[in-house]
């Protein structure tokens, strides 16, 4: 299977390379971003996107605010990482691994005495972040494909895959390893309006792995399960709280309703994404613009009458969901997040 990383440092060019997820499936293309403005933009546009791999895109984003500073005295130096790391916290809300991954790598930075030395030990920080995002996939797979039968239709919603994470994926990384395992696994991709993360970016994924993927509207899937054609859901989180789940807009509605026809749900996710300290009122749910719902092409689809809401995300609450898939092992109800983050790393 393709395990081609999303984001990467360029050591010699000092320069994160990340592959440019709007363009998907059409174009495939690597960009080199080489300064913070940039890389905001990128991550505010969706070029990066996806919980795990916008932690990486945030500690890669430090780590290049410290190489643009170098050469400046100790003091001046970590007022511009700090700057910019403000920029980059910034751009988007919801997923808690953006100012983890930041956060990280600014608290690496901080012993250090001489601004080459923090620049170093960014570098090293944010490339140790990437390569244990990965294995933290692989273990959240190995974990998910356990709960699979031998021969399932798995519904998933929005893009939880390689390109959503460093590479493998959780919601996908969980299938990916089941079909590795032996198990004959059909996926059903909701397309996940307004973006089509879901037709765009988990069927191209999928397809190009030779894994069995049938993308829908997403309105369709509550008429599969009534079917009987969905034998269990698995989507990501861009954030768990101590009561819900934050994930793509949509999933919500898919946990009633597997909920209602008795079908397994759940969540793949990193450690990285559990936020113990709030509860789901204290979350910002980021709002996006008007045209990504009422453009489609070159047509406009709502009359300039009317009003648009655009939420990114929505959040389901615990008790709708079977079990919380993570690189130490499988959570069950009742799920106490505190005491899953005082467990060992299994990775
Ligand atoms: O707006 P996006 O595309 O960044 O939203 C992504 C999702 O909702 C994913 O499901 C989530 O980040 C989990 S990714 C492993």
């Amino acid at each position: 299977m393709n395990e081609t990383a999303t984001l990467w440092w360029d050591a010699e060019s000092t320069s994160i390379h990340y592959i440019e997820q709007t363009l998907l499936p059409n174009e495939y293309s690597i960009i080199k971003c080489r300064g913070i403005e940039k890389l905001a933009t990128a991550i505010r546009r969706l070029e990066i996107r996806g919980a795990p791999a916008l932690g990486v895109a945030g500690a890669y984003g430090v780590a290049l605010a410290a190489v643009l500073a170098d050469g400046k005295d100790l003091k001046s130096f970590m007022e511009a990482v700090n700057r910019d790391s403000d920029i980059l916290r910034s751009t988007r809300p919801t997923a808690i691994n953006l100012a983890w991954g930041i956060d990280r790598v600014l608290a690496a930075m901080k012993p250090e005495q001489t601004p080459a030395d923090a620049v170093t030990r960014a570098i090293v920080t944010a490339e140790e972040i990437a390569r244990e995002d990965t294995a933290c996939c692989h273990a959240i797979g190995r974990h998910g494909a356990a709960l699979l039968p031998d021969s399932c239709t798995v519904l998933t919603h929005c893009n939880a895959g390689a390109l959503a994470c460093s590479s493998w994926g959780t919601a996908l990384g969980v299938i990916r390893s089941a079909v590795n395992a032996g198990k004959q696994v059909k996926v059903i991709s909701c397309e996940t309006r307004p973006l089509l993360q879901g037709a765009r970016l988990t069927a191209w994924e999928l397809a190009r792995d030779g894994i069995d993927v049938t993308t829908i509207t997403d309105s369709t899937a509550a008429h599969l399960m009534r079917k009987g054609a969905i034998d269990a859901v698995v989507v990501g989180a861009d954030r768990i709280t101590r009561d819900a789940i934050f994930n793509k807009i949509g999933t919500y509605m898919h946990a009633v309703c597997a909920h209602h026809h008795k079908i397994p749900f759940y969540v793949a996710a990193p450690r990285s994404t559990f936020d113990p300290k709030n509860s789901e009122q204290d979350v910002i749910i980021e709002e996006r613009g008007r045209d990504e719902v009422t453009i489609m092409g070159s047509r406009t689809y709502v009359p300039e009458g009317a009003h648009v809401k655009n939420y990114a995300f929505d959040a389901t609450p615990m008790e709708l969901v079977t079990a919380v898939i993570t690189e130490t092992g499988v959570l069950r109800p009742p799920i106490d997040i505190h005491k899953l983050l005082s467990h060992q790393s299994t990775t």
